[in-house]
Order: C-alpha cells, then structure tokens, then sequence
C-alpha cells in the first residue's frame, strides 16, 4: 500500500478531533444505567432538542438504534414496512426478526421516497389472517440509494400515510445532519412528522462511538428496558457521550464541505470513461457509481487500492464512496487522477 492513503470506504472511518480528545479526558462520569452521568444526560437533552423530541436515549449504535427503535413500536407478529433499499432491511442481521419477532415488508424505494400508493396499499386492514401493519421505517439520508435526501414535504406526505392508519413512523436519521445541510433547514424539520428518529454521532459527525434515539418521554422510557435487555447499558458512558457532545456543538456545519467534496468527486469520475454516473443526484456525502468498464467494480476496487484509494462494491458492478472529515480537496482531486489512470488503462476484454 502506498504511503499517502485516501479512504474513501465510509464515513465511519472518521476519528475524534482533538476537542472531542480533550472533551473525553474531562467529561464528569457517572452510572449511566442509573441515569447518573451527567454527560450522558446532557447529550441526550441536547440530541432531543436537536430533533424537536421531548425525550432521548444514548445508544451504542445505528444498529442498536433502529433495533431498540423498532422494539419499541412493536409487538411479536408485527409487520413494519421498509424501503426495498432500506439498511434496516439489508445490513442489520435480521435483528428487528430475531430479537423482535417482526416481519418487513418492503416497499419500492426510489430516491430514497416509498411510493405512497404502494405504502398505502401495502399496509393491512384488520383480518384475522393477516399480521397488524405497526410501524413504517424511512431512512434520511438514503445509503443505498446514494445519500439520498427526504424533505420536509416528502417525510410529511409519508407520516400522512401512517397517520391515516394509525401506524408509528420510526426515522433512521443515520445521517439526517447531511439531510439536513443538503436541505438548509435544522433537523427537527425533518424529524417533526415522524414518532421516533435514531441518528449516528460516529459517521460525518465524527465522534468514535454512538448514536441516539429519540422520540416521546414514554416511547424513551420503553426504549431504555429494551436497551437494556440488548446489552447496551454502559456505565460511565460519559467518555463516549462527551465526544457526542463536541459533535453536535461544532460537526454538523461542516459537513456541507463532505457534499462539496462528494459533488467534485462526482464531476471528475462522470467524465471517466466506463463509469456511469449522475452527479446531479449527488447531494450529500455519498457517491455511487456503476461501473460498465471491463475491469469491473471489483477490479476497479482492488487496482485503486493499490494506488492507496479505498473504496467498497456496494452491489455487483456498483462502488461506493464517502467523503467525510478525513477527506480534503486534494484528495478527491487524486482519488479521480488514480481512476483515470486506471480506467484509461483498461484494454476491452481485459478483466
Ligand atoms: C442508514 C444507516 N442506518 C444505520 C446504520 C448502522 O449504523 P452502525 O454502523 O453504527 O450500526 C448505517 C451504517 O452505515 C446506515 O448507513
């Protein structure tokens, strides 16, 4: 691997900055399963605030979130509808089926949104036979579906759905931050429909460890237990929550630099040769491309790795990457130069 390495796999590689160091070395701690740290209790006040929610719960990540977040909505025997794409859906180990007992059922996404005549439809009137439709899962920004934004009226066209059935909306707002820079409005805007919203301190904000899920005093209150039972009660959890802390009073502005970054990286690598790409739907942090060149999306990963550019297959003939706080312009500027290097020498029929 070459000295100079550009990481472009995830923004979950991004580590603390010195402040969030700083912040965990002094955080005052105390036993949070006793809702005794004080730095934990400020995090949680402050994410609450943050999404407009009378109440929220330190959770050890995106995963934990949306479990514990969907447990709480829901009963054994459950049907909660997703977005075909949704991460929930694909990468969370069928926890929501295993740990809960509920049953998905997806929806086309596209973008992003869920067709509301398909959402409609797919939720089940009373029938002995069928399964209670409970819960409904958006996710804002959209993984897979490229970072993907939701906005105001998109959420709110969806919660009118649910509401009209009496069915909860919970939000994997993983990176609803992004969603919301991409949006000029505060996150609580896109929070406001919706019952429940995790989000992750530890992608574009930054901090190591963590995210939080919020929604209603007594919805939290449920969520602690189920928590709990899933092993997430820390102790002196203030080292994690003061970073968390640090992430939502300075990383959340920045984060339109990581869409900057992401627009620039878009623009280069849609001029390449055996790319195909669409940097206009590239809105946020994440830049997804298919790959129609001969060297393929696995061959195109492994020959920019050995220029020290890392990047991951998203789906057959698919590449990911994200930029983030790790990332400068210069080094966008090399990731697209190793890419042409590469694409340009590409003889057809060579593999
Ligand atoms: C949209 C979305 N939800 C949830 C998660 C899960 O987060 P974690 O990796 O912290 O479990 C991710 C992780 O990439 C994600 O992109």
């Amino acid at each position: 691997m070459p000295d100079k390495v550009v990481d472009l796999r995830s923004d979950t590689v991004t580590l603390p900055t010195p402040e969030m160091r700083r912040a965990m070395a002094e955080a005052e701690l105390g036993d949070d399963v006793f809702s005794e740290d004080p730095t934990v209790n400020l995090l949680e006040e402050l994410a609450a605030e943050r999404m407009g929610k009378e109440a929220a719960v330190l959770v050890t990540s995106g995963t934990q979130g949306n479990l514990v977040g969907v447990l709480s909505h829901t009963q054994r025997g459950d049907e909660v509808i997703v977005g075909h794409q949704a991460h929930v859906f694909h990468y969370e180990v069928a926890g929501c089926a295993v740990v809960g007992g509920v049953q998905f059922r997806t929806v086309r996404n596209v973008d992003g949104m869920l067709d509301l005549a398909e959402l409609e439809a797919a939720i089940r009137p009373p029938n002995v036979h069928h399964p209670r439709t409970s819960l409904i899962c958006i996710e804002n920004t959209h993984n897979r579906d490229g970072g993907a934004v939701l906005d105001v009226a998109q959420t709110r066209s969806i919660a009118e759905v649910a509401r009209r059935h009496g069915v909860s909306v919970h939000l994997d707002g993983a990176r609803i931050f992004n969603a919301a820079v991409a949006c000029g409005v505060p996150a609580r805007a896109l929070a406001a429909d919706v019952d429940s919203v995790t989000f992750c301190l530890s992608k574009g904000l930054s901090a190591p460890v963590g995210s939080v899920l919020c929604g209603n005093e007594v919805y939290i209150e449920t969520a602690r237990k189920y928590r709990k039972m899933l092993g997430g009660g820390m102790r002196q959890a203030g080292i994690i929550a003061a970073a968390g802390v640090v992430a939502l009073n300075t990383m959340v502005d920045r984060l339109a630099e990581d869409h900057e970054n992401a627009r620039v990286l878009a623009e280069g690598l849609a001029e390449l040769p055996g790319i195909v790409l669409d940097p206009k739907k590239v809105r946020t942090d994440i830049v997804i491309f298919d790959v129609i060149s001969p060297i393929g999306a696995d061959g195109l990963v492994r020959a920019l790795k050995a220029k020290g550019v890392l990047c991951n297959v998203a789906a057959p003939g698919r590449i990911r990457m994200v930029t983030h706080y790790g990332i400068v312009r210069s080094d966008v500027e090399w990731a697209i130069r190793c890419a042409r290097d590469v694409l340009e020498g590409v003889t057809v029929g060579a593999r």
